[in-house]
């Protein structure tokens, strides 16, 4: 895949685009002498381990060690395809991306399928025959054309083929609509179009792009009531929200986000000018669904029916959002009265009062420990042993951090226990640079490449025997493509050089040594001197006269060596062992 877009695009685009200012977009960074750090993104932690060099365009976690260039952080933070991370870096550039067929070429005609399928379900709420029931419909449910338009809410009309029949014209392959969860086949082997006779609402990516839908019965008696597209190479359910495009779209920065249970909920909110609902697609909140979140907003209201089953929503998004609580993250739990959704109450109440009861939500804390509490009996010791018992396994899925601390000691409180044992955090501190480098650099070999990509200058500097003659040994084919590359672009950036290596063996190695950084200040560090003795040890542990007699001697006994072996080792000065 990354083969497909050629490799002087790639050069390119990672030499105009500046990593640091990638991530400090993202995750604000300070300076910390040559290098910029941050608490790291990708786990938990209260002191600062993520590092990103200016220098090597390369980020590196001590805490947890992820690490790679700009694409790599995109993809790891905004959760991108590796096509779409140089996309939208492409775009920071102002660089055209270039045309590729490939992979891309099959998420790209999937893609384009659904989006003639959405274009086709709004025409037909706009031009069917049937249209005006639908348009009924909606209006009754208090919604207008302008906020079906925001949310692209379109009709199927009824019959097996409308939009396959549509889509066929079009030269749509049978096989890709069935691959876009479009289309279905009967017993016979028939296309069978999925939605018939449905209010459309088109579930679209974090980036606008429409890749799966949603379809509600206009006839109370039709079951499902709701029908979703299936999981398709383009949708996967447990991690994509509905509305989530659409609240960003819509306010710029965001300040909180609500999440409700249903596609109507988060329209009817947004027509009532609550525009940051979202909704899971009739799946229990995943823990995708809580990163997700978190990564647009630190504030999020969870919304649930008043009745048991939203009880038991409400407590598994509690456990499943508690490994994602780190420090300047809240979440509030808002249960509605008996009988009521989002959609009846904020028609009933107005934008004014539903807000109210949002900014009333009860925080986590308390509703953990009311839970807790109603299920143990906390006026008897007994009951608030059984407290702490329960708490404990929840705490302790909170990530380090001051919140952590607070819950423990709330926890003492409670239970009016004393001391309260939970496991001790995971260790999240920064390891010093010696102790990496030392795991780091087993071998002459791995140092002289980590100098190397420490140093690309240094390719230059050496002379052209510098390298030991013979390069089968493992590790030396890899040491002498880097030292051509170097020699002819001294001025590619690591990073750059890294991304030739994607997804390959060497690019592991390379990677892992490319985090190497002197242990001494830099102006005491003899960079050249050392890269030029690591390479005189390689050429004389390659040479003849110094291997030789190791291995002749490792043989063993003088009668297991020739006549000429047993010559050498004689001229040498050395004689077998007994
Ligand atoms: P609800 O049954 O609570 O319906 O489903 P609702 O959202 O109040 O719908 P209206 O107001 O009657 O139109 C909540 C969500 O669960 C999923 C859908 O995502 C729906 O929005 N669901 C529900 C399904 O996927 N299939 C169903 O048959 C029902
Ligand atoms: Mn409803």
């Amino acid at each position: 895949m990354a083969g497909r877009i050629p490799q002087e695009f790639l050069d390119q685009l990672l030499g105009r685009v500046d990593l640091v200012d990638i991530v400090n977009a993202r995750v604000p960074l300070r300076r910390a002498g040559r290098e910029f750090m941050a608490c790291c993104p990708f786990h938990a932690e209260k002191t600062p381990s993520f590092s990103v060099s200016p220098h090597k365009q390369f980020y590196y976690c001590f805490g947890c060690g992820v690490h790679g260039n700009a694409i790599d952080f995109l993809m790891s933070y905004e959760r991108l395809e590796f096509l779409d991370a140089v996309e939208e870096l492409a775009r920071l550039a102002g660089m055209d991306l270039p045309k590729t067929g490939g992979d891309g070429g099959s998420t790209r005609r999937l893609l384009e399928w659904v989006a003639q399928a959405d274009q086709f379900f709004r025409r037909q709420l706009r031009e069917h025959p049937a249209r005006q029931r639908a348009v009924d419909y909606l209006r009754q449910r208090g919604l207008t054309g302008r906020i079906a338009n925001v949310f692209g809410i379109g009709y199927a009309p009824p019959g097996w083929e409308n939009l396959s029949r549509a889509l066929s014209a079009a030269g749509a392959a049978a096989e890709d609509l069935l691959t876009a969860g479009l289309v279905s086949r009967d017993e016979r082997g028939r296309p069978r179009d999925r939605f018939r006779d449905r209010i459309i609402f088109p579930i679209r990516d974090r980036r606008g792009r429409v890749i799966a839908f949603g379809g509600r019965a206009l006839e109370g008696t039709t079951t499902p009531k709701y029908l979703n597209s299936p999981e398709t190479p383009l949708f996967h359910k447990g991690s994509e929200l509905y509305g989530l495009y659409e609240a960003r779209a819509h306010r710029r920065p965001l300040q909180r986000l609500v999440v409700v249970e249903g596609y109507m909920d988060v329209v009817a909110l947004a027509q009532h000018e609550v525009t940051y609902a979202v909704a899971t697609l009739g799946t229990a909140t995943t823990a995708e669904h809580i990163e997700r979140l978190f990564r647009a907003i630190d504030d999020l209201v969870f919304c649930f029916d008043g009745d048991r089953a939203g009880r038991v929503a409400g407590w598994r998004a509690l456990e499943t959002a508690l490994p994602f609580l780190r420090d300047g993250r809240r979440i509030g739990f808002l249960f509605l009265p008996e009988g009521e959704d989002p959609d009846t109450l904020v028609r009933r109440e107005g934008q004014a009062a539903f807000e109210q009861r949002l900014t009333q939500a009860t925080p986590l804390a308390d509703y953990l420990f009311a839970e807790l509490r109603a299920q143990t009996d906390p006026d008897t010791l007994a009951g608030r042993a059984r407290l702490a018992e329960r708490a404990r396994p929840l705490l302790e899925k909170l990530p380090d951090g001051h919140f952590r601390d607070l819950m423990i000691g709330r926890l003492r409180q409670e239970a009016g226990l004393e001391a309260t044992r939970l496991r001790p955090p995971p260790v999240s501190a920064a390891a010093s640079r010696a102790d990496h480098n030392l795991r780091l650099i087993r071998t002459p070999l791995r140092k002289a490449i980590a100098l190397l990509l420490y140093r690309p200058e240094l390719a230059r500097q050496l002379s052209a025997d510098a390298l030991p003659p013979d390069s089968s040994e493992p590790g030396m084919p890899l040491l002498a493509e880097l030292l051509g590359i170097l020699r002819n672009q001294p001025h590619l950036r690591i990073a750059t050089l890294l991304e030739r290596y994607r997804d390959t063996r060497e690019g592991k190695i390379l990677e892992r040594l490319a985090v190497w950084e002197p242990e001494v200040p830099e102006q005491d560090y003899q960079f050249e001197r050392e890269l030029t003795d690591i390479l005189a040890y390689l050429r004389r542990r390659q040479d003849p006269r110094e291997q030789l007699p190791d291995m002749l001697l490792r043989r063993g006994t003088p009668r297991a060596l020739s006549d000429a072996e047993r010559a050498v080792l004689q001229n040498l000065g050395k004689s077998p062992k007994k």
